[in-house]
């Protein structure tokens, strides 16, 4: 890759590193039906066959390490095992954001080269409120089993006002439950302006039992846990969408291109978009967004972060 000289070189040098990850998105259908989930469940399916021409042209252009699969649900397809091996056969590195509800462990050939992101949005009562009883179990033994088998963990962790106070309690019960430690990020519920402006991802939901956090909340959920977005942002990368669109970041809102696109022209896009964010930004010691107009629905609250 060339030079970036009309990027700051903090911003060049997370450039560099994003653009060593894929965001794939196989899927929008889900097993589940989360109350709060804020993705429309449309029906394309793109196959195993488009996804790993894509990576294998984007291995021929550029270093690829990881490649983060997310949904809908992955391991509601049956050939997503496969999907998983093979990128890990091509030298990647495999994320999974999952529901852990499905089991498919143990037709994944390597481990040791897959990190298993399990949703979990608090203790039992409350996940099972979002997600449907019983699958806090499932999701916990899911985890479990991973770690016996030597996968990799994580945990995401939605965070509305109902669970805000209660996530020192979560983080304590998640390590009485599993024989390793997991890192927990959160995931402040998608604020109306997230979702005002989302052209698909646009679900409220219910709210009742699932409040918006405010503004002081989020702040300092953002202040004193790890959370996505991050308060520093620089959370893009190329993120291949259902419907064969080519986004700025998981939750882009305008596209970058195609599938079919060439590689370079896509990451030319991305980088585009990173000099008008610096143009425009006025938050100090930020890494970037990819879609400077929309920031997630959090610009107001960044800016309160930093004030
Ligand atoms: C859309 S899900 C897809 C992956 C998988 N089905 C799962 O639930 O992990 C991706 C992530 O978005 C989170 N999520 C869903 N609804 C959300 C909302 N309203 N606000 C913030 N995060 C949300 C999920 O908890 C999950 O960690
Ligand atoms: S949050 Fe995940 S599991 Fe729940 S409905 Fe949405 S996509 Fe499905
Ligand atoms: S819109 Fe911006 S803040 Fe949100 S995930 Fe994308 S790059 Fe990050």
């Amino acid at each position: 890759m060339k030079d970036l000289p009309q990027l700051s070189n903090r911003v060049a040098a997370q450039f560099r590193l994003v653009s060593r990850h894929l965001y794939m998105n196989p899927l929008e259908k889900c097993n589940l039906k989360c109350k709060i989930c804020y993705t429309k469940k449309t029906s394309p399916i793109l196959s195993n066959a488009q996804i790993l021409a894509f990576i294998d042209r984007y291995q021929d252009a550029h270093k690829l390490q990881t490649v983060t699969y997310c949904g809908g649900e992955v391991f509601a397809l049956q050939s997503f095992p496969d999907l998983v091996n093979q990128t890990v056969a091509r030298g990647a590195m495999v994320q999974v954001i999952t529901n852990g509800t499905l089991d498919q462990l143990d037709l994944l050939a390597y481990p040791n080269r897959v990190n298993l992101i399990v949703s979990l949005d608090g203790l039992e009562e409350y996940h099972d409120a979002n997600r449907g009883l019983g699958n806090f179990q499932k999701s916990i033994a899911f985890l479990q089993k991973a770690q016996r088998r030597g996968f990799h963990t994580e945990v995401f962790s939605i965070v509305t006002k109902q669970n805000y106070l209660q996530l020192n309690n979560f983080e304590e019960y998640l390590q009485t439950q599993l024989s390793q430690p997991v890192e927990v990020t959160y995931h402040p519920r998608k604020p109306p302006a997230y979702l005002d402006h989302h052209p698909v991802s646009n679900i409220t939901g219910e709210t009742e039992g699932f409040d918006f956090l405010s503004d002081t909340e989020l702040v300092t959920l953002m202040k004193e846990k790890q959370t996505f977005p991050p308060k520093q942002l620089g959370c893009y990368q190329l993120g291949v969408m259902s419907d064969g669109k080519v986004y700025g970041c998981c939750e882009g809102i305008t596209p970058l291109g195609v599938m079919d696109d060439e590689i370079a022209d896509l990451l030319v896009h991305l980088r585009q978009r990173l000099i008008k964010w610096e143009r425009e930004n006025t938050l100090a010691n930020c890494l970037g967004c990819s879609q400077p107009e929309f920031v997630c629905g959090i610009k107001r609250q960044l800016f309160l972060l930093q004030n």
